[in-house]
């Protein structure tokens, strides 16, 4: 009785570390929207709770970002894109879509976040 009572404790303690190794504390999975609600080589705007993110689609490849330039953290939802590069619209810094790599800082990068399509849902992983 007693034995079997320590292998409870030690299997619970186990699911328990699995459960933090497999889906870390804080950061979850979010379904965003269709993938063809996602304009091909543009970008949606969207918002995760107090999180302001852009996505971009280039064929089936979605990327996500924070909606802050790297520059002055403002917006850059309504830059303007082409051939796979955002430009912020305040002081026009150039972004890659395909990767956020800033080609005017090129040691700065767009916020990234994971995504993850499961049939045709795009999920993002938000953390905090
Ligand atoms: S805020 Fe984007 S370039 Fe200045």
């Amino acid at each position: 009785m007693y034995k079997s009572f320590r292998i409870a404790i030690a299997l619970q303690n186990r699911q328990s570390i699995r459960h933090n190794l497999f889906k870390p504390k804080n950061h979850m999975w979010v379904e965003i929207t269709a993938l063809n609600q996602i304009p091909e080589s543009d970008i949606l705007k969207v918002k995760v709770e107090e999180t302001s993110l852009i996505l971009n689609r280039q064929g089936a490849n979605v990327t996500c970002y924070r909606n802050a330039c790297t520059h002055l953290e403002y917006p850059i939802d309504m830059g303007r894109v082409s051939d796979g590069i955002i430009t912020c619209p305040f002081h026009k810094y150039r972004y890659k879509l395909d990767t956020g790599k800033c080609l005017n800082a090129p040691s700065d990068s767009l916020e990234s976040y994971p995504v993850k399509i499961e049939g045709e849902i795009v999920f993002v992983e938000i953390g905090s």
